[in-house]
């Protein structure tokens, strides 16, 4: 499975011939000094946390480039590419994140017992199991749920978390690699029209080999079915490809009532810079599906007009800040350079021009970090924590989270609570460690946060536990 994916990706870019790997930079160039497991020799070690000549990324690499003559380290400048001094900067990162996690005791979830976090502590209940891959959830207002399944259901949960049987009728996924039924969102009035959104994995099969494409609709649900089912958006059926990978999706509404969601690059890298593919874009639509006239690239001919912004490799996190109105994602970079952005009408993410990640197997394919009329992100992860699921969070019931953030992570097995300040992330903390893969995390109207983990597949909450 994991290879397929791996397959698909590198199938669908051409890689520079001959570029070489990182483990191999760094025992060809200094593990003689920094050992080969980074743990130090002549150099200090890489991996302890500790940074005599500045800890940032952009130290690392200046150090890297410049070396450090007076201590015995050469400049690398003249004889490793920028790129292989980037890619350096993620292998060494990782490895450090590697040691810091071997050592290091993050809030883990105990059953009965409070976590205790910087400014809250909580209690982590089981809300609901036996589910497959739940993927979304959303909250009714008669304090029910409804739930999204990977492998293709919409499923309600009952306010005590009892799992039902599924919405029969819904759209027909195809559960493919990274896709399959995915996001799930009320629309702002449901109380009053009652329309639920969907947003999934579909397509069909020729010769045993899938077409597939991320898809929008918008439905009812009455007496446990599925019914008035509207196409809010489609792409163009050339549009729908093998790749099993980056289908996105979340969707979030903005105060006025428009619509917003994601679609991934789908494995095809630089179509995220191509407007007239709707490959690696957000998109804005009227809650029905229509464009609004105001999009940033209407009236263009080479342009999608349902574009807002594009450039995106796979944002899997997009919500308001109700405070602000502002947009932000959270959006997997590849191997390191998870991205938190800001969501700017018609910018322009900079995938896969910039990035602050590098290839899987550890070759890089590119240099650059930002550039002109690219935005750059708000924060960026090395390594990679696989951002999934993002929530703000304004609630009662935790007073001291409020304005606040919470981000999943799927390969960390994370929860972050970020800060903002303006425009600058001043806190990231882990609250949740370890409980599962982090696919979703909401927050509830009863103030409560909501984890939907994979392996094992359940939802957690989160209560206060304050003394
Ligand atoms: C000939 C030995 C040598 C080689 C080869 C070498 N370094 Fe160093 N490196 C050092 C020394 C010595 C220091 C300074 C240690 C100190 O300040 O105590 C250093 C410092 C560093 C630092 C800063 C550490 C800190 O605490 O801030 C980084 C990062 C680093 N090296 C990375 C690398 C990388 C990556 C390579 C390979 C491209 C490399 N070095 C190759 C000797 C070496």
């Amino acid at each position: 499975m994991k290879r397929a994916f791996l397959a698909v990706l590198l199938a669908s870019v051409a890689l520079p011939c001959g570029a070489q790997r990182v483990h191999e930079v760094y025992q060809q160039h200094c593990a003689t000094c920094h050992g080969a497991n980074l743990d130090g020799g002549l150099g200090g070690s890489l991996i302890s946390g500790a940074w005599k000549h500045g800890g940032t990324d952009a130290d690392l690499a200046r150090i890297i480039s410049d070396g450090l003559p007076d201590l015995g380290m050469r400049a690398f400048r003249e004889m490793l590419p920028l790129d292989q001094i980037r890619a350096l900067v993620v292998f060494i990162r990782e490895r450090e994140q590697q040691e810091r996690a071997r050592s290091a005791a993050s809030p883990a979830v105990r059953a009965e017992s409070p976590t205790r976090t910087a400014l809250h502590r909580y209690r982590a209940e089981q809300f609901a199991d036996g589910l497959d891959i739940p993927w979304s959830i959303a909250f009714l207002p008669d304090g029910s749920f409804l739930v999204t399944e990977r492998s293709g259901a919409l499923r309600p949960i009952a306010p005590d978390g009892t799992v039902g049987s599924p919405i029969r009728g819904t759209p027909a996924v195809l559960h493919h690699g990274q896709g399959g039924m995915l996001e799930v969102a009320l629309h702002p009035q449901f109380s009053e029209n009652g329309w639920v959104y969907l947003a999934f994995a579909e397509g069909w099969r020729e010769g045993g080999q899938p077409r597939a494409m991320t898809a929008v609709v918008r439905g009812r649900i009455r007496g446990g079915a599925w019914e008035d089912e509207q196409e809010i958006w489609r792409a163009d059926r050339r549009f729908y490809t093998r790749a099993g990978v980056h289908f996105g999706t979340r969707i979030a509404f903005d105060a006025k009532g428009f619509l917003y969601f994601v679609i991934g690059e789908r494995g095809g890298w630089h179509e995220a810079q191509d407007l007239s593919r709707p490959n690696g874009k957000i998109f804005r639509l009227h809650d029905d599906g229509r464009v609004p006239d105001d999009n940033p690239f209407v009236g263009r001919a080479d342009a999608l007009p349902g574009i807002w912004s594009y450039g995106h490799r796979n944002p899997q996190g997009l919500v308001f800040d109700t405070r602000t109105g502002d947009l932000w994602s959270t959006e997997h970079g590849p191997r390191g350079g998870d991205e938190f952005n800001r969501i700017l009408r018609g910018a322009n993410y900079g995938w896969p021009v910039v990035s602050h990640g590098i290839h899987y197997d550890g070759r890089p394919f590119t240099a650059l970090t930002e550039m002109d009329g690219m935005e750059s992100p708000v924060h960026h992860w090395t390594p990679s924590i696989a951002a999934c699921g993002l929530a703000f969070y304004d609630g009662e019931a935790f007073p001291r989270w409020r304005g606040d953030f919470f981000a999943g992570a799927l390969a960390q097995q994370e929860v972050r609570r970020l800060r903002i300040d303006g425009r600058r992330m001043i806190e990231d903390e882990v609250i949740l460690k370890g409980a599962g893969r982090v696919r979703d995390v909401r927050a509830g109207p009863d103030g409560l946060l909501y984890i939907v983990l994979n392996e094992p597949h359940r939802i957690l909450r989160l209560r206060p536990a304050d003394e």
